[in-house]
């Protein structure tokens, strides 16, 4: 099997407007590319022939109404929901492209613990309830194979400053923390084992409206710091304007217009996005 360099969504020299680093290292190198996945559960219920090449460093938005098939697609593309065609790849800087349907559900598993993340919507989902806030975080460094319990106390402390979690609740336990505290944890969780790809499925959806602010805040910063590659799931607009590079918007299924994303929210094609993003101005 031959993967190309070549992304069907970006025009030629695009990729390096986009990740100016690029230019000095020649043409960029994917870290997924994803061809033809479809997985439906009815006419136009699911995710059709979907195809999409995603770089290290760029945030891809997923946007669309509901129902679209947003989280179905996201589930596929993390390895939880084996399409009914089509391939997902993913570069492992040690083994090079995995075909990750193709790879055995433990790969899979342990990929999902330490080189990717998935940030669920609701951080009841994602965390540990009832186990404390610091091993929480430590978690996925002992799964890493980080055993020593100074270097684990450490690591969650740093990761508690830097979401901006008072230290003094290391050894609470996440129940009993706020909801933008346990998304926070959940965001702390997810990065301590350095992924190098996060998925999110509307990381800040059920959150006040001033809690989604420092949490996005805090996102757009980590991920640049980090140089995360993410696939971001958001309704909202903007959310997606704040952290994607990049947009694919669906409509019942399908991708009915991707780009970059200031190009799509400024000037959609699609009468379907220009429906989206006039709702939006009027709401
Ligand atoms: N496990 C399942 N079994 C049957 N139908 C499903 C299943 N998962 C999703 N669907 C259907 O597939 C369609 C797409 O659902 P999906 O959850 O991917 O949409 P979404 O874009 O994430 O929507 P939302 O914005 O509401 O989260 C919907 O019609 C949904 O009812
Ligand atoms: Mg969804």
């Amino acid at each position: 099997m031959t993967i190309t360099l070549e992304n069907p969504l970006l025009a030629p020299g695009l990729a390096e407007q986009i990740f100016p680093q690029a230019k000095h290292r020649g043409a960029p190198c994917p870290l997924l590319q994803v061809e033809g996945v479809t997985r439906l559960f009815g006419a136009e219920k699911g995710c059709q022939d979907i195809s999409f090449t995603l770089y290290p460093g760029e945030v891809l938005g997923l946007v669309g109404e509901s129902g679209s098939g947003k989280s179905t697609l996201l589930s596929v593309l993390s390895g939880r929901l084996p399409p009914d065609r089509g391939h997902v790849h993913y570069r492992n800087d040690d083994s090079g492209w995995l075909d990750i349907y193709q790879a055995e559900e433990i790969r899979r598993r342990l990929l999902l613990r330490t080189e990717w993340g998935f940030v669920e919507q609701n951080p009841r989902d994602g965390l540990r309830m009832s186990v404390s806030a610091g091993a929480n975080i430590g978690e996925r460094l002992m799964a890493q194979g980080i055993r020593h319990y100074g270097t684990l106390r450490a690591a969650a402390l740093d990761w508690l400053r830097q979401v901006e979690i008072d230290i003094a609740r290391i050894d609470d336990a996440p129940k009993t923390f706020s909801g933008g505290m346990q998304q926070r944890l959940q965001i702390a969780r997810n990065l301590v084992s350095a992924p190098r790809l996060v998925f999110m499925d509307e990381p800040t959806g059920g959150l006040d409206v001033s809690v989604q602010a420092r949490i996005l805040d805090l996102l757009r910063n980590l991920v640049r710091e980090l140089d995360l590659s993410v696939i971001l799931v958001t309704h909202d607009l903007a959310v997606a304007r704040l952290l994607a590079d990049r947009l694919l918007v669906m409509r019942r299924s399908r991708v009915v217009e991707s780009g970059l994303t200031d190009q799509i929210l400024d000037d959609p094609q699609h009468p379907y996005t220009q429906l989206l993003v006039s709702s939006v101005l009027q709401a």
